[in-house]
């Protein structure tokens, strides 16, 4: 029997809605596989957990984590009670940096039965590899002076090793899928970041002769994430890039709440974090309404990671049947709860 051990990090908000239906999911999957086991440790690291302790890990949090398998992570964030900047980069970034979660893996795709909020699209299906460690996401800077002559700067760290790290990252999954790599730049405005990230990606993509390229600005690729997404296969973009096409990737599809993502360790020293692209949704915590299928698709994703290529297929799959069965929450259009969704998912898995 195979066990995979998972520390499980709900956060904030609809985390601690959406997590519990994705552990609900893998546990079915593994009892529906047979050979197979996850055993959840859950860590109740939130913004509530700063208030009790101030910090919103232990000191000794990151060694807790360290001997996982993976983590399976929700949302982190709650305005009311802790500043963003204090809880995201004491927690989810804090674990992002510290175990070297390099890459951030993002794919876009129609669902069947989740409508598009495009009118008539095309079929697409595109993966956006962002880079994880650097770039925007810097805390180089400062706040200064007071009153009229107050500023502030912050600067943008752009190394050629993690460029080219997620760039090559890129050329090997569009090496696996339709052969094309796309670049998000902006090196008509930005003087110094983006014609040096140009430069790696023209010296990596000579490595990589049979992947087809191009490069594009951010703001004209966000306007074709809209209006032609078919033509995308593979896009690798900075940190902060990455994070807007995301948004734009999910709401595409139909909802920031169906969008799956992972954070990979690519060298293996440390887990990888699975969390979904949305946050911790305060308007709509509390409710039950929140999707499941953006904590349940990135389930799929840790499959994947774990080497259950086949078993992250099957979860798909029936994600898709449940969607395309109508079973969907207010943010796709319908009116089932969180636990309805979940349940059907897990009915359907048992019926396989
Ligand atoms: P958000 O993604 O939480 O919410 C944006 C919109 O999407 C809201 O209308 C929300 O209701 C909706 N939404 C999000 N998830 C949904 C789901 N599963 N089902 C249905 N609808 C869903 O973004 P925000 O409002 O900018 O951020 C809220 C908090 O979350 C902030 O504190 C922010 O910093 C944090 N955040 C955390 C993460 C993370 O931990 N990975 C990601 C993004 C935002
Ligand atoms: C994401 C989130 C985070 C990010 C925030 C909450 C710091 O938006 O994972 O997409 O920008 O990386
Ligand atoms: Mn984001």
């Amino acid at each position: 029997m195979k066990k995979w051990s998972i520390a499980s990090i709900p956060g904030d908000g609809v985390g601690k809605e959406v997590v519990p239906a994705g552990q609900k999911v893998l546990d079915t999957v593994a009892e529906v596989h047979g050979g197979l086991s996850f055993e959840f440790t859950s860590f109740p690291w939130s913004c509530e957990y700063y208030l009790q302790h101030g910090v919103m890990m232990p000191e000794n949090g990151l060694d807790q984590l360290k001997d996982f398998d993976a983590i399976f992570l929700g949302a982190v964030g709650n305005l009311d009670l802790v500043p963003d900047h204090i809880s995201l980069w004491g927690l989810l970034i804090k674990i992002r940096r510290e175990f070297e979660q390099v890459i951030n893996i993002r794919p876009a795709k129609q669902l069947k039965g989740v409508t598009s909020p495009l009118v008539n699209p095309k079929e697409f299906d595109l993966l956006v590899v962002r880079e994880n460690s650097e770039g925007e996401y810097s805390s180089i800077g400062g706040r200064m002076n007071k009153g009229e002559d107050e500023l502030a700067i912050q600067n943008a760290v752009f190394s050629r090793k993690a460029s080219e790290r997620a760039m090559r990252y890129a050329f090997d999954l569009a090496a696996k899928r339709r052969q094309h790599v796309t670049s998000a730049t902006k090196s008509n405005g930005i003087v110094y970041s983006m014609p040096f990230w140009d430069d790696v990606f023209t010296d990596v993509s000579k490595d990589y002769p049979s992947i087809q390229t191009d490069s594009q600005h951010i703001d004209a690729l966000a306007a074709f994430f809209v209006t032609q997404p078919e033509r995308f296969d593979v896009i690798v973009a900075s940190n902060l890039f990455g994070d807007i096409l995301t948004d734009i990737g999910a709401a595409i599809m139909g909802s920031v709440g169906i969008a799956p993502a992972a954070n990979i360790n690519v060298n293996g020293a440390y887990p990888s974090m699975f969390e979904p692209v949305h946050g911790s949704a305060p308007d709509i915590f509390g409710k039950g309404i929140a999707n499941p299928i953006g904590q349940i698709w990135t389930a799929k994703l840790m499959l994947d990671h774990l080497g259950e290529v086949e078993l992250g297929e099957k979860l798909l799959d029936v994600i898709e049947e449940t969607t395309t069965a109508g079973i969907l929450t207010a943010d796709i259009g319908g009116n089932y709860s969180t636990e309805q969704v979940t349940n059907d998912i897990i009915n359907r898995l048992r019926s396989l």
